[in-house]
């Protein structure tokens, strides 16, 4: 049977390769997306998921909009004025046509407490986003978070900072929602982090592939992830050569095959104050906390397996 997800998304480019994979692959059960504030502002990101959801001829799956802002505070910790990398790896609306779909009436909240109450298969969450739902999520109903069976997020860094320094965007983005998350005793946690996605880089080569499908998720899947490696190219060049980490599908091919991605268990706890590191995730590598672990936290992946795996699903063949 296919496994059953919930993908909580800001999309943009590399949300938007997720989403194709969840939806298109055959050993996983889409049953909704919801969106979030992050790459761009909330209602952008629900209209680039319906859009490359029709695109693809996933209509069916139902998008739910969340929080349009961090959960304390009133903007990111820079105002994405002032600090506007995201915006140059995911421009404002995608480059497929524009929706006739509409995103549902119960908000993204509303939709995963519900379904995670009346639930009686197993459903992963996989945050790939700011992690304001789920915390506003965790705050509002007491049982919510005994009731998810698997989490598995996007997110964090140990040895790289593409934020600042120090944070990734996720974590970085809604720093207190982030650190309720890690707090909150989720039974089992994946981490994809940078260190991990970055050691999963797709190609222009493997883009051409994608494009020569000649299928609607394949070209799509070749213009975002091309997109991704021009402003790589541009702003922060990569071991490849015109490569570029599509993140947040990694986080969704581990779904599909657990060995894409190599974890260790540890503790993850969240900075909400420093000046300098506000976002980071404070991974305790080498056991110097007297906290218990409480994520899986991958630092290693399969390039080939999941270039391989984008290429199969997007040809129809997975
Ligand atoms: C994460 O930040 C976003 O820009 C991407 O969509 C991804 O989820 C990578 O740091
Ligand atoms: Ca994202």
């Amino acid at each position: 049977m296919a496994r059953k997800l919930i993908l909580d998304v800001d999309t943009g480019t590399d949300d938007a390769v997720a989403v194709m994979l969840a939806a298109l692959h055959p050993a996983l059960d889409l049953i909704g997306c919801t969106t979030v504030n992050g790459n761009i502002p909330v209602a952008s990101c629900t209209d680039n998921t319906l859009r490359v959801l029709e695109h693809i001829g996933r209509g069916d799956i139902p998008v739910y909009e969340g929080l349009a802002r961090p959960i304390v505070r009133s903007e990111f910790p820079i105002s994405r004025k002032v600090n506007d990398r995201a915006g140059k790896y995911h421009p404002g609306a995608l480059p497929v046509p524009p929706t006739t779909l509409a995103k549902q009436n119960a908000s993204a909240v509303e939709f995963l407490i519900e379904t995670y109450r009346a639930a009686t298969d197993p459903i992963a969450l996989v945050p790939v986003a700011p992690l304001s739902n789920i915390a506003a999520c965790i705050a509002l109903d007491p049982k919510f978070v005994s009731l998810v069976p698997e989490l598995v997020i996007m997110g964090g860094a140990h040895a790289l900072g593409n934020v600042t320094p120090s944070a990734e965007f996720n974590i970085w983005g809604d720093p207190e929602a982030a650190a309720s998350v890690f707090a909150a005793g989720f039974e089992k946690i994946t981490l994809v982090t940078l260190d991990c996605t970055h050691r999963a880089l797709i190609t222009a080569a493997h883009c051409h592939a994608l494009h020569a499908l000649g299928t609607p998720a394949g070209q799509a899947a070749a213009d975002f992830i091309g997109h991704r490696i021009a402003v790589h190219d541009d702003d922060q060049k990569q071991e490849i050569e015109h490569s570029t980490p599509v993140h947040d599908a990694l986080a969704v091919g581990f779904l599909i095959n657990p060995a894409l991605i190599t974890t260790r268990r540890l503790h993850v706890a969240v900075e909400t104050h420093g000046e300098l590191t506000v976002g980071r995730t404070v991974i305790d590598t080498h056991f110097r906390g007297s906290e218990a672990p409480n994520c899986d936290v991958a630092f290693d992946a399969d390039a080939t397996g999941f270039a391989e795996l984008l290429l199969r699903t997007f040809a129809g063949k997975a």
